[in-house]
């Protein structure tokens, strides 16, 4: 059911590579409720194709920019101010990615020129949108800007290893340029933390995703939020129903966050 919570706002949606991803899933619901927007996605990304169905079905121009490029951002903020008319309202930020992880290497065993990659492309890339955003003056008074992360920002997950700092990092820089943002323009700045989800960047997570998933969603009172779900969280984040949410890292998880033990994995453990 659509409430039109996005009627009339612009919006930039960054990171839908398939019909998995997190961003994709947002885009679908931004258009039902009402909103105009362009996608964008690395160079790279472009050439597996899919994103251009998501376009025709969204009516969303796709401007390609690597997150990691200031000319890139830069651009993508032109064109989109172009192509809608007008100063953006909303900007999604979902993008991850750790070469580190790609490459299987474990947290003791890091390569640091990939250490850097992951954390540029999946941290600092949120400083460089907010940064270029507020030096174009590119987003509207009360604009919202969202960036997914993940719990290993706060608990240790062995497998997630650098991107376990990447997080942390994406979340403070939320918090930081949430208060200079929102001083300067009342931009507001969040994190949501999603459940572990199957997506390519989910599934690419090693310790066996499955395994992983079937766990976090015995351990949740509600279950692992679908990446459904967390579209329609994000939605909200970006609608004038949350105005004053600002500088804060949201756990959508169905209630992981907050349990040290469930019944279900107590049955699963006596079971072995
Ligand atoms: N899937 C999960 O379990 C999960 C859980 C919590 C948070 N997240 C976060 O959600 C976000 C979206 O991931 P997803 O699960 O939808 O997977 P996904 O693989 O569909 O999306 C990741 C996106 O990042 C893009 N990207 C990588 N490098 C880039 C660059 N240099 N410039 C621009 N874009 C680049 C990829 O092309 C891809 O579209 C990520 O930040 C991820 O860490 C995912």
């Amino acid at each position: 059911m659509a409430y039109g919570l996005l009627n009339g706002k612009r919006g930039i949606i960054t990171g839908a590579l398939d019909d998995k991803s997190i961003a994709w899933k947002v885009a679908l619901k931004a258009k039902e409720e009402g909103a105009t927007f362009t996608l964008s996605n690395a160079p790279i990304a472009m050439r597996m194709g899919a994103i251009r169905d998501l376009a025709e079905q969204c009516e969303a121009e796709i401007i390609p920019a690597d997150a990691t490029v200031v000319e890139d951002i830069e651009n993508l903020y032109n064109k989109s101010m172009d192509a809608l008319g007008g100063k953006i309202d909303f900007v999604l930020h979902s993008i991850g990615m750790s070469p580190n992880i790609r490459k299987g290497r474990p947290y003791h065993d890091l390569n640091y020129d990939w250490y850097m990659k992951s954390l540029d492309v999946s941290a600092l890339s949120l400083h460089k949108m907010l940064q270029t955003a507020q030096r174009m003056d590119a987003i509207n008074e009360w604009g919202s800007v969202v960036a997914l992360t993940y719990l290993a920002a706060q608990r240790t997950v062995p497998f997630y290893t650098d991107m376990a700092e990447a997080k942390s990092m994406l979340e403070s820089i939320a918090r930081s340029y949430g208060y200079h943002y929102g001083k300067a323009k009342n931009v507001r700045v969040n994190t949501v933390s999603q459940s572990p989800t199957m997506t390519t960047a989910g599934s690419g997570i090693g310790g066996g995703f499955q395994n992983f998933y079937d766990f976090t969603d015995k351990m949740s009172p509600l279950g692992n939020a679908s990446a459904e779900d967390c579209a329609d969280y994000v939605i909200t984040l970006f609608s004038d129903l949350t105005r004053k949410v600002t500088m804060q890292n949201l756990f959508h998880d169905g209630g992981y966050s907050m349990t040290a033990i469930s019944e279900e994995v107590m049955q699963m453990l006596q079971q072995q």
